[in-house]
């Protein structure tokens, strides 16, 4: 069977320029934008405090405070209020809220930047001057999350992320780690963009070949090791998971694998540093198979390879967060389709190692490719920590509504510093428990395991991934609720939310990820 595809050149956008300055906005000749902080008032005073208002308000001859308190600002994070300039090419200065200051905050703060300035070319901010080490990292990431644009049309993308963001009025002598906390925001930030770029990519053109492709890419200019298994490798190698599920999809599966070795360890060529395998769902589109989605339910299923997206941008993005673990990426890619040789209710197939599934619906097709990939890490990559990523079931999104992420893990440190790393990145995870009891969901009448436990869809979707996992402490994210935004809201921008990134490199760029893992 052959396809035959009409060309369709993604026209990326790119995300906004950063520049470090000590100087003050009114310092900046010609930038069209500032964006000056608010702050809520404290209990004693009256009104909010907007730290460097008072001398842009003079040097541009506007009365910025009285703007303030006309519109009724409050100083929430985000906040955004408006005042048209025209002096010394300065045509528009933002006063952002930037609430508690909490990381959040700034992020939000960064986010709302963004999207007041779209279509500029410039703009100057004193935002994450009120507390550089605090505030200088998330800040950054919201304002590139926030702009964060791609598209398809004809003339040219109904907006454009602005061109340059400067960082302004940074304490004198704090350069170095200033530069420091940006290059590490560009990082996160970069992951986060990168995976929402890939989940929004449509299906016709991501395949699976497609993603390995990109595999191929990421890892020539992040220094990688890169493996990709074809269709016919699948099969001789036993990968009887990805070969099922991506039999009936005219564009045949993948497996990919990245390899990433910390700088520090091949220099000093002491102890071998500890190894961390991260799994991740590549379903490039999910129809369900035989056991047919809905139309409504089959919408947004071009992003059922978030997991795998999470997977490629964090491995890309490893070296910059100065990782100190060896860290392999797998992500187990396949087109879930439908045709004349689709997986059939009541097949059985037969996993990498040798355990078996029956397949009573064609739609719990996640846990049947994460099963090859887990099974192989075990057998073959020698892991002291399996961490997977996917868009697994859709119980996550009645549990948990749409915001948290799902998080399993059969070890309380590698749970610990997930959820830890989670929440600090901004993307928060909510621990479900392992019950073993409902082991009996999982029979099947002549395989190892059914793909289709009844009840308890989100654990028992957990549940038969553990059997793959071997005596690996292990960490599995159901990121199914937090894989769509469905408004503009901080940093999200509507559609794919390429959520994971941005922990898992929290996690791995921290100085000991896997302190107290057993
Ligand atoms: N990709 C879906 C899960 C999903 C649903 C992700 C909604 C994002 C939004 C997964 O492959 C799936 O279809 N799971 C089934 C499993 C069931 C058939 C046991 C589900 O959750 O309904
Ligand atoms: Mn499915
Ligand atoms: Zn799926």
């Amino acid at each position: 069977m052959s396809v035959t595809r009409v060309p369709l050149l993604p026209t990326q956008v790119s995300p906004p320029q950063f520049a470090l300055s000590e100087r003050a906005p009114h310092e900046f000749a010609g930038v069209e934008c500032w964006a000056l902080p608010v702050l809520p008032a404290g209990e004693a005073d009256s009104g909010v405090a907007a730290p460097g208002a008072q001398e842009a308000a003079q040097s541009l001859g506007l009365d910025l405070l009285g703007a303030l308190e006309a519109s009724r600002a409050t100083g929430k994070a985000g906040e955004v209020t408006t005042v048209p300039a025209n002096a010394d090419g300065v045509r528009l200065v933002l006063l952002i809220g930037v609430g508690e200051q909490r990381p959040q905050d700034f992020r939000r703060a960064g986010a709302a930047v963004a999207r007041a300035v779209k279509d500029r070319a410039s703009v100057v901010s004193t935002i994450a001057a009120l507390d550089p080490g605090t505030a200088l990292e998330p800040f950054v990431v919201g304002a590139m999350l926030g702009s964060f644009g791609f598209h398809w049309r004809s003339n040219g993308p109904k907006e454009r992320p602005v061109g340059r963001i400067v960082l302004a009025g940074l304490p004198a002598g704090a350069a170095n780690n200033s530069r420091l906390d940006l290059d590490r925001a560009v990082a996160l930030g970069g992951a986060g963009w990168r995976s929402r770029m890939l989940c929004t990519v449509p299906s016709n053109l991501k395949t699976p070949a497609w993603l390995a492709e990109q595999a191929v890419e990421l890892a020539g200019s992040a220094g990688l090791g890169v493996r990709i298994w074809d269709e016919r490798e699948l099969a001789a190698d036993g990968f009887g998971g990805l070969v099922g599920v991506g039999q009936a999809s005219a564009s045949p599966p993948r497996l990919i694998q990245l390899d990433y070795t910390p700088a520090k360890s091949l220099r000093t060529g002491k102890a071998a540093p500890r190894h961390v395998v991260l799994v991740g769902k590549g379903i490039t589109f999910d129809t369900g198979g035989l056991d047919i989605k809905p139309g409504e339910g089959m919408l947004t299923m071009k992003r059922d390879m978030t997991g795998g997206a999470v997977v490629l941008a964090t491995m890309a993005a490893l070296a910059d967060v100065g990782c100190p673990v060896r860290v392999t990426g797998l992500v187990a890619a396949a087109e879930n389709a439908i045709s004349g040789n689709s997986m059939r209710p009541g097949d059985v197939l037969v996993h990498y190692g040798g355990r078996t599934s029956e397949v009573n619906n064609t739609d719990a097709e996640g846990r049947l490719v994460l099963a090859d990939a887990l099974a192989y890490a075990v057998h073959r990559l020698d892991p002291d920590a399996l961490v997977d990523v996917a868009t697994l079931t859709g119980a996550m999104k009645v549990a948990l509504g749409l915001q948290t992420g799902g998080l399993f893990a059969n070890d309380d440190a590698l749970a610990g510093a997930l959820s830890a790393a989670g929440t600090a990145a901004g993307e928060p995870v909510w621990r479900f428990p392992l019950v073993a009891e409902y082991e009996d969901k999982l029979a099947s009448k002549v395989a190892d395991a059914d793909n289709a436990a009844g009840g308890a869809g989100a654990i028992t979707a957990a549940l038969f991934l553990q059997h793959f996992t071997g005596t690996v402490p292990w960490a599995h994210l159901d990121l199914a609720s937090v894989g769509d935004s469905p408004t503009e809201r901080f940093e999200w921008t509507t559609g794919p939310s390429g959520f994971g990134a941005r922990l898992l490199l929290n996690w791995l760029g921290s100085p000991t990820p896997l302190e107290g893992v057993r």
